[in-house]
């Protein structure tokens, strides 16, 4: 494990210790899965005439939407109202915004295709980083949200395999496709470590997660210091080869 998932999974362990804390992580996650990739994969069915893909798109699309009530059923356990996600903590609209939005546009070339599954593919990296972490987390707290997140992680792995055949089916060359694989994996990165910072801002404002003077002193250092450093920061997924 990196130093950098090492921080993540101590902060994240205080942050799900409290009922407020999972109830926003629960949330947030619940929200990723049931509203962003949506417009994508409606975009995609509207240009795919492949009907092998359409029904993996549509498959891929119902899993995310499971994933969202699998994830509002353990946000009901504990006992906290479901709390709303600020625009500003929602990971896939910093992509977007950083993309220009090009969640929205419209579909009109294979090597489109091709962009929306590497999208995607930077996406599921992330998740299947994050929830690997998550799971640990919660086994102290909520055992049953453990294994329900760790039944969510196998389907994100199964969405991973997905994107990377049909990202490369669409790809026009070898080369176009790895220079799109790293460009978007930079800026969900980017958008990643933009989002971490402000939703270890959030929490500590509204009180989710509680600190002793010398820890909170150390998070707001690691905070500033990440900040500085770790402009985007990676997935364990960037060092595999690049025909993985
Ligand atoms: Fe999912
Ligand atoms: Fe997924």
């Amino acid at each position: 494990m990196s130093i950098q998932e090492s921080l993540t999974l101590a902060y994240f362990e205080r942050l799900v210790s409290s009922p407020e804390g999972r109830a926003h992580v629960l949330a947030t996650c619940a929200d990723a899965e049931a509203s962003d990739e949506g417009a994508l994969f409606d975009r995609l069915l509207t240009w795919v005439d492949d009907p092998e893909l359409a029904k993996l798109v549509k498959v891929h699309q119902q899993d995310e939407l499971r994933h969202a009530e699998m994830f509002l059923a353990c946000l009901a356990r504990t006992g906290v109202p479901a709390p709303t996600v600020p625009e500003h903590l929602k990971l896939l609209k910093r992509i977007d915004d950083l993309l220009g939005g090009m969640m929205e546009k419209p579909m009109t070339s294979r090597e489109d295709v091709m962009r929306a599954y590497l999208l995607l593919q930077v996406i599921e990296e992330r998740a299947s980083t994050q929830f690997g972490l998550h799971v640990r987390a919660y086994r102290k707290v909520d055992p049953k949200t453990a294994e329900v997140v760790e039944r969510i992680a196998k389907d994100e792995a199964r969405h991973l395999k997905y994107c990377r055949a049909i990202s490369r089916r669409y790809a026009p060359d070898e080369d176009t496709l790895r220079r799109e694989l790293g460009r978007l994996r930079e800026v969900e990165g980017r958008a990643f470590a933009a989002n971490s910072r402000a939703n270890m801002d959030y929490v500590r404002e509204r009180g989710f997660v509680k600190f002793g003077p010398l820890e909170g002193l150390f998070w707001r250092g690691v905070r500033e210091i990440t900040g500085r450093v770790q402009s985007s920061v990676p997935t364990p997924y960037w060092n595999e080869p690049a025909a993985a």
